[in-house]
């Protein structure tokens, strides 16, 4: 299983076996990594599962839908490597994926 690292505003990394064909939401939620809500379920429409992306896996991880920009753009605090983590899918190619939670979603 691929494995992700979670990483806390005040530097706590979490490492996590990722299920294949769940999303780097469901794994931190299935693993209680704190900063992650996911109000939403996962339907792309809350944006409480901000997370950023190394800036090593950026190309790796992709760019974000049209309609994950749109919730994304709703957030003042948003960076260039902001993603919602219920939109990116664990797939094998994230085995060693660092994705870093936002202050202000705590
Ligand atoms: Fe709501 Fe990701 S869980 S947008």
């Amino acid at each position: 299983m691929p494995k992700i690292t979670y990483i806390q505003f005040d530097g706590t990394e979490s490492s996590v076996d990722a299920a294949l064909g769940t999303t780097v939401m469901n794994s931190a939620l299935e693993n209680l990594i704190p900063g992650i809500d996911a109000d939403c379920g996962g339907e792309g429409s809350c944006a409480t599962c901000h997370v950023l992306i190394d800036e090593s896996w950026i190309s790796k991880v992709g760019e974000p839908s049209e309609s994950e920009e749109s919730m994304l753009d709703l957030n003042p605090d948003r960076a260039a490597n902001s993603r919602l983590s219920c939109q990116i899918n664990v797939t094998p190619k994230l085995d060693g994926l660092i994705v870093n939670l936002p202050e202000f979603q705590y």
